[in-house]
């Protein structure tokens, strides 16, 4: 098996809360991530795909193809966006990188045709990543 990564940066804004709980409880749990008035990150996304180098190509996915699909199903719906209110995957979540890790998976999983999906990893800061493996 060959693993192929491909990594895309976007920056975007989000808030973290709970529509649940008061400011002040938001407050407590999200810290300053729970600003009403928004704040954004440079996120760092990894996709990695595993399969059987195909002997005709000689690739396992063509570049080309993954990062059209990931800019398609992705990058276009969360560059330079408000990921609360104009992503429609991040609809009805609380978009912490851990649910943004599994959403982007499932953005994924069924349009990578060639190899498998095998991990999409997050980072939010340089000390913070997040992987999903399905
Ligand atoms: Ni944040």
């Amino acid at each position: 098996m060959v693993y192929v990564t491909r990594r895309e940066t976007f920056n975007a804004a989000h808030r973290l809360y709970n529509p649940n709980y008061s400011d002040e409880e938001n407050l407590k749990i999200f810290g300053k991530c729970s600003n009403p008035n928004w704040h954004g990150h440079n996120y760092v996304l990894e996709v990695i795909v595993k399969g059987k180098v195909d002997e005709s190509t000689g690739f396992v996915i063509n570049q080309k193809d993954l990062k059209k699909i990931i800019r398609e199903k992705v990058i276009d719906k969360m560059d330079h966006k408000n990921l609360n209110i104009e992503t429609d995957f991040m609809q009805g979540v609380i978009p912490t990188s851990e649910n943004i890790v599994v959403a982007i998976w499932e953005q994924l999983v069924n349009e990578i045709k060639q190899g498998k999906l095998y991990s999409v990893k997050l980072y939010e800061t340089e000390n913070n990543y997040f992987e999903y493996r399905g």
